[in-house]
């Protein structure tokens, strides 16, 4: 990590010394590049030259800091606001992402395409919003010129990546002894896991790709299945390599991760080609459209799964089922439906199965997770001493507020076990998480046996009383 944040500093001074050397001509007659078209190119060239410097060098600033921190309090405090920053950021630029992509799908269905249309065109649409009114038109295939300013949806995209991938680092790649790696899951090294971690998302992109390639793309159903299949394959992997927490997040990055990959290698070069070849006047291949089509179409049926998935990962009775891979499945099904519904909706092509069907779905992971009727017998009277000698074992360590812990130095999300009312509290919570889900202790770390989860539950069940 220490060389990783050398590097990004040289890197980004260095990259900071040919923009200074190669574009300062251009950035100190800024004025008159503005009326030049090649010029005001470079400019803006030399412009994403600077902020891409100047974000390598924030990154290794943030890795120095991160070095000078590290094992004091400080640490978490540290990784807790970047955490907050960068999930922000995430958040942010994902519904800029998903809200554009939402948007062009619905022009695309509510377009009026008989009344007034001049014959270039696919159609248009009046719409009203935020106190104006807005007039769209669609071309059939180009303008006859293309004209000079022309927007590109693709920084959204390529910033939401960026930013959740900075979140993987931070939450689980930091952390990875912690979060990423449950040793009664797999007993892998950090470097290890990360290495799976980052090479899945690469194999996930190569076997979808090549398979969008083959001539298995013309039929859709089989497609769908034959995704589906090895969609599901990766999240079993996850499951047996992975804390059920971050299988599930490794599988919403790699789904996403494939999303940002059709915007980055196919549907904006191909959209660059064709207004290449309509600035030449050359004939369109049409491939081009299909290839990019197909491609937003898959990434509009991968948002609400990828979603729900991101989601999920803060509720533990998703990931904290015995079969954690099913759940993700299951859910990942009933939300491709749930989109399924939605486009066949905006289309008037209604469906009265599609719907319902998903909602069962999901309905189903909720079902098949639910906790079962604990056998386990409760002795009469369950006293406080005994379950707070449990609390004192196994939770402490890291929910007090001085946690021995060797990872929290902060009682993590603030929860801390150092009196009586402090654990009566939390009651609920310490039900769910460690009766129910068995999430708490954090992989267990602490080795509570079922015995001892039992006794818990014996007492919250019998009042959860301080005597
Ligand atoms: C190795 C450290 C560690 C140990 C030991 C541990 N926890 Fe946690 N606990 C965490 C972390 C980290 C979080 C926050 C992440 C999460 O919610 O999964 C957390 C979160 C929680 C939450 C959820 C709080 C919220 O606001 O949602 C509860 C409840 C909880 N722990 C209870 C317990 C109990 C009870 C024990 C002992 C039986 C225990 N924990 C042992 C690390 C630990």
């Amino acid at each position: 990590m220490l060389v990783f944040s050398v590097y990004a500093l040289l890197g980004g001074i260095l990259l900071m010394l040919v923009v200074i050397s190669h574009q300062l001509p251009v950035i100190i007659k800024k004025k008159e590049a503005e009326d030049d078209e090649h010029q005001l190119e470079r400019l803006h060239d030399a412009q994403n030259y600077v902020y891409a410097s100047l974000l390598l060098v924030i990154i290794s600033i943030l890795a120095w800091t991160y070095y000078a921190v590290k094992g004091t309090v400080w640490e978490s405090h540290l990784m807790e606001w970047l955490n907050i920053v960068v999930r922000v950021m995430h958040i942010t630029f994902g519904i800029a992402w998903i809200g554009a992509s939402f948007y062009f799908v619905f022009l695309e269905n509510a377009l009026n395409r008989t009344e007034n249309v001049r014959d270039e065109l696919a159609g248009n649409l009046w719409a009203v919003h935020g106190g104006g009114f807005y007039y769209l038109e669609k071309y059939k295939i180009a303008p006859k010129q293309i004209p000079k300013h022309l927007h590109w949806f693709k920084y959204e995209a390529y910033f939401t990546w960026l930013s959740g991938f900075c979140l993987l680092f931070i939450v689980y790649y930091f952390n990875a002894s912690a979060l990423l790696i449950d040793k009664n899951v797999l007993n892998i090294s950090p470097w290890q896991g990360i290495g799976i971690g980052v090479g899945s998302f690469i194999l996930a992109w190569i076997i979808y790709d090549q398979l969008c390639k083959s001539p298995l793309i013309k039929n859709a159903a089989l497609f769908a299945l034959i995704g589906f299949a090895i969609l599901s394959g990766f999240a079993y992997f996850y499951s047996h390599v992975f804390s059920a927490r971050a299988a599930y997040i490794h599988f919403g990055a790699m789904i996403g991760g494939l999303m940002v990959a059709n915007v980055f290698f196919v549907i904006i070069p191909s959209q660059k080609a064709m207004v290449k070849a309509a600035k030449e006047n050359k004939p369109l291949n049409p491939q081009l459209g299909k290839n990019a089509l197909a491609r937003s179409l898959h990434n509009n049926y991968f948002t609400l799964p990828v979603l729900f998935v991101m989601v999920s990962n803060h509720f533990p009775s998703t990931f904290g089922y015995k079969y954690p891979w099913l759940t993700l499945i299951i859910i990942s099904l009933g939300a491709a439906g749930i989109k399924h519904y939605l486009n066949l909706r905006e289309k008037k092509q209604q469906s009265v199965w599609v719907f319902p069907i998903s909602a069962i779905v999901l309905l189903a992971a909720a079902f098949i997770s639910a906790p079962s009727k604990n056998p386990n017998e409760c002795k009469s009277e369950v006293s406080f001493a005994e379950v707070n000698a449990i609390v004192q074992q196994r939770c402490v360590a890291c929910h007090s507020s001085r946690p021995t812990d060797d990872v929290y130095k902060l009682a993590p999300n603030g929860v801390m076990y150092d009196t009586p009312e402090d654990i009566v509290k939390k009651k609920d919570l310490i039900m769910q998480r460690v009766v129910i889900t068995k999430t708490m202790p954090q992989n267990n770390k602490t080795n509570i046996t079922e015995e001892e989860r039992n006794i818990i539950r014996c007492w919250i069940e019998q009042g959860a009383k301080v005597k």
